[in-house]
């Protein structure tokens, strides 16, 4: 029952985030729809289902555009952080600008951040306020992130900064959304706010960790590249240690990102990071066991061990 209730709204996301990039610009049109065909999770949007229906929302279609419009702003980061990060390959795909070259992704992450505001207009102030601020904190995220990779100084505290501003804001946002259109009462939104936070932390943890031991092609994206570039939690544990002896490998090696992601593999970092992002996942359920026990708390409840326990 729960989960055709689900399966309805995740249709209407598709629908929605499909005819939102409607254009008779083609490149725009294919450029969106090869990635937002390209598959992905979905993870955020059933996060602000789920909520809709803990919080006591009734009709599916009073979210799902809220829903496909966090999806669509999430795809445009992607879009845009596959440019900063030279990554070629996304959701088992070529990569937007691998395919159509920089200025075409850069264009169309622009034009689907355009489209969420048209998509989010009927929805009220309060929505609004909510998604606006979600997507500010996350370019703040992704800049302060890119600012510590190139001076080299993606220490503990930044990198908690960067992954509360570029990933755990938009959770924020999907759990929250959820909540104001089910007119959620005031503790429960704070609840499904939490929850969305500590779920966005464990979710950023657990990728960076998969940048370190993951399957390129289970993950559908390429890995090692958080070392390569000076950042995620690989880099807190480099500095961290203050191992000198980690970044001198590289100067000696064949393949010195290899050989450093074994090294930190067998450091112990990612066990560390382990505990990490398990801290944080029993601080989402915490969240979620302030609010009296459903089937949509038990599903919310779920996607936290499935992000601990994820492959890609
Ligand atoms: C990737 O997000 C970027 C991060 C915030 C880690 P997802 O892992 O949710 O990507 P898709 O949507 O499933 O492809
Ligand atoms: C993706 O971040 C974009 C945002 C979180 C805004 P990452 O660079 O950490 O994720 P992947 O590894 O490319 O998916
Ligand atoms: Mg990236």
């Amino acid at each position: 029952m729960l989960e055709t209730r689900i399966q309805t709204g995740l249709d209407a996301v598709e629908a929605a985030m499909q005819n939102s990039i409607n254009s008779d610009v083609e490149t725009l049109q294919d450029a969106s729809l090869h990635i937002i065909k390209s598959g992905g999770k979905r993870i955020r949007p059933r996060i602000s289902l789920l909520a809709f229906v803990l919080a006591g929302g009734d009709d599916m279609a009073d979210v799902a555009t809220a829903a496909a419009a966090v999806e669509l702003v999430h795809t445009a980061t992607l879009v845009h952080d596959d440019i900063n990060d030279h990554s070629a390959m996304r959701r088992g795909q070529v990569a937007v600008h691998a395919r159509w070259g920089r200025t075409f992704a850069l264009l169309t992450g622009d034009y689907m951040f355009a489209k969420v505001y048209a998509m989010m207009a009927p929805l009220g102030t309060e929505a609004n306020k909510v998604m606006a601020d979600a997507a500010v904190t996350l370019v703040e995220g992704e800049t302060i992130q890119a600012k510590a990779a190139k001076a080299g100084v993606m220490d503990r505290e930044t990198y908690k900064l960067v992954i509360e501003r570029k990933t755990a804001s938009l959770f924020i946002a999907s759990a929250e959304l959820g909540a104001i259109l089910a007119g959620a009462d005031e503790k429960t939104r704070a609840c499904l706010r939490e929850y969305g936070r500590y779920v966005g932390l464990t979710y950023q943890i657990v990728d960076d960790i998969l940048d370190l031991v993951g399957d390129p092609e289970t993950m559908g994206k390429p890995a090692g590249l958080d070392l390569a570039q000076n950042r995620g939690v690989a880099m807190t544990a480099v500095n961290g240690n203050g191992n000198s002896a980690v970044l001198e490998a590289e100067a000696e090696e064949d393949d010195p990102v290899a050989r450093m992601m074994q090294q930190l593999r067998d450091s112990g970092a990612v066990d560390v990071a382990r505990i990490e992002a398990d801290n944080m996942a029993q601080k989402a359920r915490e969240a979620l066991y302030q609010l009296p026990r459903s089937e949509a708390r038990d599903e919310l409840e779920s996607i936290i061990d499935l992000i601990r326990d994820r492959e890609s």
